[in-house]
């Protein structure tokens, strides 16, 4: 997701610049670009891909004496992720860069082209940099020039512009997307959050929804509505690690609050209010596709599982899911007309990419999910949807498995309509449901407070068992494994209904038993499941929309009109459940003992 950086000073511009999009790297980017004015000269560099690419063609390049710069990295929106697309954009004397969505870009560019205007990006960020040189013509004056240009800007944004007219000056304007302003003497930075400027800045202040000015000659200057503004500073953290945390305790907690956000990145563009798209697939590619294999890992196993339930439902396609290392030495019967699906959150997972080249090799298409571009799944595969969560520290996945499942219930629901299995109707409840999810994904405070005071209850015994049925099966596992990746304590998941053929003999007021009871699926079967837990005096936490009266705890959920919904709203609570046991346990919550974020060895 995209970045921005920038300087105005006598420092070596290029290297801050840098510098700081390297701290940006973790939110995910396609491309970059950076742009300086020095000596009252335009220099600019842009590269498709990695930072490396940047660094490559700016080698010979070294910034000197005083100037301004701005950089930025890029993840496509509008348009492909091509040197032409990346930010900065230039008019002919001024660059811009740009965070977030230009919602009135096509009517800007519309008048700007009848006047004459050329574009040369797909961009909605390049019509900041027309507008504000068509101002120019007319009003002679940069400034107002420039708040002419965001005045006329609707939707989300938090901009940085230099131009030669005015070649000391950086301008500003914020809307919806963050932005902030470091200080260090005469220096002045900006960034679209802190880590670039940590180490390099001593004050900052962060800039407010429809805040706008410049920086010249050590000062800024700020307005907003009401015309100009005094502000205050505050000192900045010095600790990079807690200040990318943004306050959370740990990265896990942080990404747990930050899939109600990634759920609608991993949809934008591929959904609207009557239909699914994939830029990633034609219906060529789906053509002949009579039955589907997914293989995973881990997490992301879970999150397969769960889809396979929907490809046979809404699909009506065959679907089978295998743990990748079994599937390896198997020697599997593979047929042809099978799409081959690879699920990773790394894409890097060497089972995974194993089995993948084995599908290959029998001549089956192949498909990833996967949340890092030109990983090694990914480029070894045909087609790769990427699953948009933003980089993933805390090596108990959260964000990663929730941005999985949605790509693929999208794609279930996709090549139902495809393949007409669904009606209009079914078509238009599963989009409105997807719609909806990112605010079952939203963490309530007294939720979070309710799950921290009750996990106390929880941290001894024999083993907990999380139990479900249909799709709350695989949410069960990765209930479970999600606990024990973390608190070390013994946890399984299971199909509720098979808990009477084994299990259930281990029952007893020292089993914790965690109950995903949703009202949309089969109901009153586990509750009756339930039951029998209850009655043999396991310990019982249900989380249920539906009041459930035999249980020891209990976490009413809110979003019952459709399994999926009720689905990630539970998986939220299994998460903090997790994350609060091991808090209290004292463990290292972001990286578990024995276990790693990427694992590149069989
Ligand atoms: C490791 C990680 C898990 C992950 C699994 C599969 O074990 O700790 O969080 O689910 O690998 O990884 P992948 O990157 O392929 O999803």
């Amino acid at each position: 997701m995209c970045g921005i950086v920038g300087y105005i000073g006598p420092k070596e511009k290029k290297e801050i610049l840098l510098d700081g999009l390297k701290e940006l790297e973790y939110r995910g980017y396609d491309s970059a670009g950076i742009a300086i004015i020095e000596d009252k000269k335009l220099n600019h560099f842009k590269a498709v891909g990695k930072l490396e690419n940047l660094a490559n063609k700016t080698k010979d390049y070294h910034s000197s004496g005083f100037g301004v710069a701005i950089g930025h990295t890029r993840w496509a929106t509008h348009g492909k992720p091509t040197e032409l697309n990346a930010h900065p954009h230039l008019g002919k004397y001024s660059f811009v860069v740009h965070n977030g969505i230009i919602e009135n870009y096509q009517s800007l560019k519309d008048k700007l082209q009848k006047n004459g205007v050329t574009f040369l990006s797909q961009t909605d960020t390049e019509t900041i940099v027309h507008l504000f040189e068509y101002q120019c013509k007319q009003d002679q004056n940069a400034f107002e020039s420039f708040k002419k240009t965001i005045s006329e800007l609707e939707g989300a944004y938090a901009t940085l512009l230099i131009t030669e007219v005015a070649p000391d000056t950086i301008f500003f304007a914020k809307n919806g997307s963050p932005m902030l302003i470091g200080f260090d003497g005469d220096d002045i930075y900006f960034a679209s959050s802190d880590t670039p400027i940590i180490g390099k800045a001593k004050e900052v202040y962060y800039l407010e929804d429809g805040e706008y000015g410049y920086a010249k000659e050590g000062e800024v200057k700020l307005f907003d509505a009401n015309g100009e503004k005094k502000f205050q500073k505050q000192s900045l953290s010095t600790d990079k690690a807690s200040a990318q945390k943004d306050g959370y305790r740990f990265f896990m907690e942080k990404e747990i609050y930050e899939q109600s956000r990634v759920m609608s990145e991993t949809m934008m563009g591929r959904i609207n209010s009557n239909n699914i798209y994939f830029e990633e697939l034609d219906s060529e590619f789906l053509n002949g596709i009579e039955a589907i294999k997914i293989c995973a890992c881990g997490t992301s196993y879970h999150s397969a599982l769960a889809s396979s339930y929907l490809f046979e439902r809404l699909a009506r396609i065959p679907c089978a899911v295998e743990i990748a290392s079994e599937f390896r030495y198997k020697e599997p019967l593979l047929k042809q007309n099978t799409l081959f699906i690879t699920i990773s959150q790394s894409g890097e997972t060497a089972d995974t990419l194993e089995a993948l080249k084995m599908a290959k090799r029998a001549g089956l298409k192949s498909l990833t999910v996967c949340n890092v571009d030109n990983s090694s799944i990914v480029r070894e595969s045909d087609r790769a949807i990427l699953t948009r969560a933003g980089i993933e520290k805390g090596v108990a996945s959260t964000k990663a498995f929730a941005t999985q499942t949605m790509v693929l219930w999208m794609l279930s629901v996709y090549m139902a309509s495809l393949k007409g299995t669904i009606s209009q109707d079914v078509l238009k409840g599963e989009i409105d449901a997807m719609i909806h999810t990112p605010k079952a994904l939203i963490v309530n405070e007294g939720l979070h407070e309710k799950i921290h005071r009750l996990s106390k209850r929880y941290l001894h015994g024999h083993g907990f068992f999380f139990i479900g049925r249909d799709l709350f099966y695989p949410l069960a596992l990765e209930g479970a494994l999600k606990l024990k990746e973390i608190s070390y304590l013994h946890a399984e998941g299971y199909p509720a209904g098979e808990m009477k053929h084994g299990p259930i003999a281990l029952a007893d007021s020292e089993l914790f038993t965690i109950a995903l009871m949703p009202r949309s699926l089969h109901y009153e079967k586990i509750k009756s499941n339930v039951e029998e837990l209850s009655a043999r005096d396991a310990t019982i936490l249900a989380i249920s929309p539906m009041p459930f009266d035999l249980a020891d705890d209990f976490i009413q959920t809110k979003y019952d009109s459709h399994p999926m919904l009720e689905f990630f709203e539970m998986m939220v609570i299994t998460q903090i459940l997790a994350l609060e046991i091991s808090i209290r346990l004292g463990n290292d919550v972001d990286m578990p003992r024995n276990l790693a974020k990427s694992v590149t060895v069989e």
